[in-house]
């Protein structure tokens, strides 16, 4: 293999490596605007939930359909349809709590519809 081709192949990897890791635009949780309406909607809730919620989301959710983003739903419309998905994507009631959390508080935190 020729130097060019192995440093091509070297970034082609790269590249897809990268890709294939960055969360599908599943809003990040690292703000305090999220952990202050997290204690808002759930007083006794640990902040590390979000980040815990938010990993759970990106690999759990997206694997039947598409993912569906958070702000894509009213609050009313995503306290129907997790705990069906919650069990749908066998978490544990921990992580199903920890899923609900993180969604809850981004489609507060973004409007939603
Ligand atoms: C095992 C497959 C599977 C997994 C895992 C899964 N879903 Fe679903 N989801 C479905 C199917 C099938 C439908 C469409 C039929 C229905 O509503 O039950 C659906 C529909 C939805 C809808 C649209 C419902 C509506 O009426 O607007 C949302 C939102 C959703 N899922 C969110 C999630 C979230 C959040 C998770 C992660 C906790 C998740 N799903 C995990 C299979 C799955």
């Amino acid at each position: 293999m020729t130097k060019s081709l192995k440093l091509g192949s070297i970034i082609f990897v790269s590249l897809c490596w990268v890709t294939a890791c960055s969360p599908k635009m599943a809003p990040t949780v690292t703000n305090d605007e999220s952990v202050q309406i997290l204690q808002e909607l759930y007083p006794n809730a640990d902040p590390q939930n979000l980040q815990h919620g938010y990993n759970l989301f990106t690999q759990n959710c997206g694997n039947c359909h598409k993912l569906h983003l958070p702000q894509s739903r009213t609050a009313a419309e995503w306290s129907k349809v997790l705990p069906p998905m919650t069990r749908k994507a066998k978490l544990t009631p921990q992580d199903a709590e920890a899923v609900t959390q993180y969604v809850m508080v981004e489609q507060k935190r973004l409007g939603g519809k």
